[in-house]
């Protein structure tokens, strides 16, 4: 029997999503474009994979995937708030019929015991501010931003608890031209990504200032990928581009929101590198109020990284994982003086490879905890696969319920050591569209029957990971069998 010590009174068991994966009805009930719908018409357009336009039609089943998770026996909800379906000009005049939907979806929950967990931004920026001023280019959305977290603070803090600001904001930084449109002039600005990311740190600051002021005991976090970074041997040079790399790509966001500081060393780099950014008068005092006002990380874990001291000469590059789902095809970091990704020998990747570690989790859980002291919430971990609807309505996800027992595993672990953990969100409440594998790749513990051709009717299934995850809920995390 696969037991361990069930998890602390009060821990809570949920799923997430996010809205442009998920909603569908991207131009109703009076919603406007967000830069995912049109990045997404492009996608569908090159590549053949589904747009926004439908999604999973969360927005016409709502009331069903609510039901589906209370009968999974959820305590909490991770989902975010589409901007340009309450605000369709990202300022301004507010849509009332987009307003609704989410106190719907909000009472649907608490009818049912669910925690609401809100993310504020999910790569969805509103058409209207990048046609504006180019999104997180301009200093503009940071007044913006404010705006639109104060507007949602003010209408829904007196049912929601937990706040997210931004979803991963390294993963944007990183594929700014992905997960931001831009022109085609700030994407060849090699600045623009750091100066993106300052504002971004800013609007977090005052958004989470807005929630401990507007939300009667409000708790603000945000979520941030996670990835410890490995050396890939001992020797001195590919330690040193571990740690290298953990700054880089992790503490740098942190400080910025535990601290409201920047890392010094990735300071000097950015610098050394030409990539500085200007930080006025002041900014650095919003960073820190905005610290103060920081409760809780949400982790968004799903996989480890392993570096190692860079060829010279190399360009710099991000990691493009394989779209095909068959294994290799994947192309690893490159951040030139600092580390060169490559793969870790001693873990088995996904089909679309993604290395598989358990422990990884515990690490970055640890370190976290030891370092900064605040509580952490699992916003997404999860297996995407491609899984097949059987004839009699059947999904058989083994490989799911392996991946999640592994990490809820490491989980407790990372308790037994101190580390305050305070939810498990892992992706995906449902199946939803996949950033860059369309629907082909599902995470859900439901089915929603569509392909990346036809919308069909999106019906509903029940996966085998389903029943695996109720029963672990029902027992507080105790049985894994
Ligand atoms: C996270 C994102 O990075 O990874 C989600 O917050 C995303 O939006 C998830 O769906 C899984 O990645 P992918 O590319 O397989 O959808």
């Amino acid at each position: 029997m696969q037991e361990v010590k069930a998890f602390p009174k009060g821990f809570m068991w949920g799923a997430a999503t996010s809205a442009y994966q998920c909603e569908g009805a991207a131009l109703e009930d009076g919603k406007k474009e967000n830069q995912q719908d049109v990045i997404n018409r492009q996608i569908h357009d090159e590549y053949g994979y589904a747009d926004c336009s439908v999604a999973t039609d969360h927005y016409h089943h709502y009331k069903e995937d609510v039901a589906l998770m209370a009968e999974m026996g959820f305590t909490s909800y991770r989902f975010s708030i589409n901007w340009s379906r309450v605000l369709p000009d990202g300022v301004g005049e507010p849509n009332p019929k987009g307003v609704e939907f989410y106190h719907n979806l909000i009472d649907e929950l608490k009818a049912h015991g669910i925690e609401p967990i809100v993310t504020m931004w999910h790569y969805d920026l509103p058409m209207a501010l990048v046609n504006k001023y180019d999104g997180w280019g301009s200093r503009q959305i940071v007044d913006d931003f404010e705006y639109y977290a104060r507007f949602i603070c003010k209408e829904y803090g007196s049912k929601v608890k937990y706040w997210l600001t931004i979803n991963e904001q390294s993963i944007v930084v990183n594929y700014i031209d992905r997960k931001n449109l831009i022109t085609k002039e700030d994407q060849f600005n090699p600045k623009f990504r750091y100066q993106a990311n300052h504002y971004m740190n800013l609007a977090h600051a005052k958004a989470a200032i807005a929630v401990h002021e507007l939300v009667p005991g409000g708790q603000c976090g945000a979520a941030l990928d996670m990835a410890p970074y490995y050396p890939a041997s001992s020797s001195p040079e590919d330690v040193l581009a571990a740690k290298n790399a953990s700054n880089f790509k992790n503490y740098f966001y942190m400080d910025a929101y535990f601290k409201g500081t920047y890392t010094p060393s990735v300071m000097a780099y950015l610098k050394r590198q030409g990539l500085d950014f200007v930080i006025e008068d002041g900014d650095m005092d919003i960073m820190k109020k905005g610290a103060e006002c920081f409760d809780f990380l949400g982790i968004n874990y799903y996989q480890s990284a392993c570096v190692k001291s860079p060829t010279p000469g190399l360009a710099r590059r991000s990691k493009q994982n394989n779209k095909i789902g068959k294994g290799g095809h994947v192309t690893y970091e490159v951040q030139p003086d600092l580390f060169e990704g490559c793969k870790n020998e001693y873990l088995k990747d996904t089909d679309f490879s993604m290395p598989i570690d358990p422990m990884g989790l515990r690490y970055v859980l640890e370190d976290i905890y030891d370092r900064y002291h605040k509580p952490m919430m699992i916003c997404e971990n999860g297996f995407g696969a491609y899984d097949k609807l059987e004839e009699d309505g059947s999904i058989h996800d083994p490989y799911r319920i392996e991946y999640i027992r592994a990490h809820i595993k490491a989980m407790r672990e990372a308790i037994e050591n101190g580390v305050e953990l305070i939810a498990y969100n892992p992706w995906s409440a449902f199946d939803l569209l996949s950033t860059s594998n369309g629907i082909a790749k599902r995470y859900g513990f439901v089915y929603v029957d569509r392909t990346d051709d036809d919308v069909k009717e999106c019906k509903r299934y029940k996966k085998d990971s389903f029943y695996w995850y109720k029963n672990v809920i029902a027992t507080n995390g105790k049985n894994l069998e």
